[in-house]
């Protein structure tokens, strides 16, 4: 019985988060204000085999959730058969995808027959204007009809994520929680994270989750209980609506303690934290089935290192990238 990803602090890691491209064809202003800047030699992503001995990797050491990210994962032309890799574990007990809906109409059949069992889509806005402000694109429609055909595939649940900003969609809440009153959608509101190089946008837009949190707890929305392989969201939920609430808030002070996560970049670099230190190279150790002991051994060893939280507080020095170059 190989080793199980346990840290210091005592906290298992089940939930992988894999990004498997960089490249994002959004603008989104908290993320990537200018768009994805083309490197100039074409980037080398995991490939399937690569892939695939990866989650060998992990799954032999406890992992049951993957979610693909990226970058916009849907981009890649073999995004079906990655899904297919990752399901050909047979430890893997989900697999789920985050996404910004792009390819969402055209595709989400094909993905769901390959064995794809959750996805979360970002709608920031439920104004077509304030979408196209935010995200750079004018394509609202595009991926509201993405959503209609999840359901229509035989989604039961659908996970909508939307950052919620002083100033710009906050006056889209009371439009959120209509939209969700008749409709199976966990509506989270993800308080703004400050990355990459945006103070200014940072300080002008953040709004507190907690606030929000004691808004909806005074209006009869109720704290559900949490599964062990579930995000950091808090979920709520109330009588009156079909639909959830979840609120992410990496700025609360106990956001880190049941961090259950852990990250692999799209070149294969482990992180053990969204905001953290520095990537561990594993993709020397993906060339080769016999490769496995090794990768396990770096896996648990890199672990070892994981802090006890994440550097996203005011004054700390360590490394805030854009959340396309980590996979969110
Ligand atoms: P579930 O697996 O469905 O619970 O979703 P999730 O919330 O883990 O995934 P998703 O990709 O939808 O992420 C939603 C938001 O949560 C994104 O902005 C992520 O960057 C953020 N997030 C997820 N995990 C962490 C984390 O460990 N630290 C921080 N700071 N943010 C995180
Ligand atoms: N702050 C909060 N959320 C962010 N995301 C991307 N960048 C940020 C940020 N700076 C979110 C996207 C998407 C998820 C994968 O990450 O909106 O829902
Ligand atoms: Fe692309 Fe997602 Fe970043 Fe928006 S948040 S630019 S969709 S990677």
């Amino acid at each position: 019985q190989p080793q199980q990803l346990v840290d210091r602090f005592k906290r298992q890691y089940q939930y992988l988060r894999l990004s498997i491209t960089d490249v994002c064809n959004f603008k989104c202003n908290y993320c990537l204000p200018n768009g994805y800047q083309p490197q100039s030699s074409k980037p080398s992503f995991l490939q399937l085999n690569e892939i695939r001995r990866l989650i060998n990797g992990f799954a032999a050491m406890g992992t049951e959730k993957v979610r693909i990210t990226g970058g916009e994962p849907t981009l890649r032309k073999d995004f079906t058969r990655i899904i297919e890799t990752v399901r050909a574990n047979d430890k893997i007990k989900k697999i789920a995808l985050t996404t910004n809906g792009y390819r969402m109409a055209k595709s989400v059949a094909e993905w769901r027959a390959a064995g794809l069992d959750a996805i979360n889509v970002s709608v920031d806005s439920l104004d077509p204007k304030m979408f196209h402000q935010i995200t750079g694109e004018n394509l609202f429609h595009q991926v509201m009809d993405g959503i209609d055909k999840a359901f229509e595939a035989g989604y039961q649940q659908i996970k909508v994520n939307s950052v919620l900003m002083k100033g710009l969609n906050d006056k889209d809440f009371a439009a959120f929680l209509a939209w969700i009153k008749d409709r199976p959608i966990e509506m989270r509101f993800i308080e703004l994270m400050q990355t990459g190089e945006m103070d200014r946008f940072f300080d002008r837009h953040h709004l507190s989750g907690s606030v929000l949190m004691e808004q909806l707890l005074q209006n009869g929305w109720q704290l559900q209980n949490r599964a062990m392989t579930d995000g950091p969201a808090k979920v709520l939920k109330h009588p009156d609506y079909q639909g959830a609430i979840g609120l992410i808030m990496p700025y609360s002070k106990d956001f880190c303690a049941d961090c259950n996560r852990l990250r692999v970049s799209a070149k294969g670099q482990l992180h053990l934290c969204l905001f953290g230190e520095e990537g561990v190279e594993l993709r020397d150790l993906l060339q080769q089935d016999w490769q496995q002991a090794p990768l396990q051994a770096r896996l648990f060893s890199a672990l070892q290192q994981k802090r006890e939280h994440h550097y996203l507080h005011q004054g700390d020095s360590g490394v805030r990238p854009h959340l396309a170059s980590i996979g969110g």
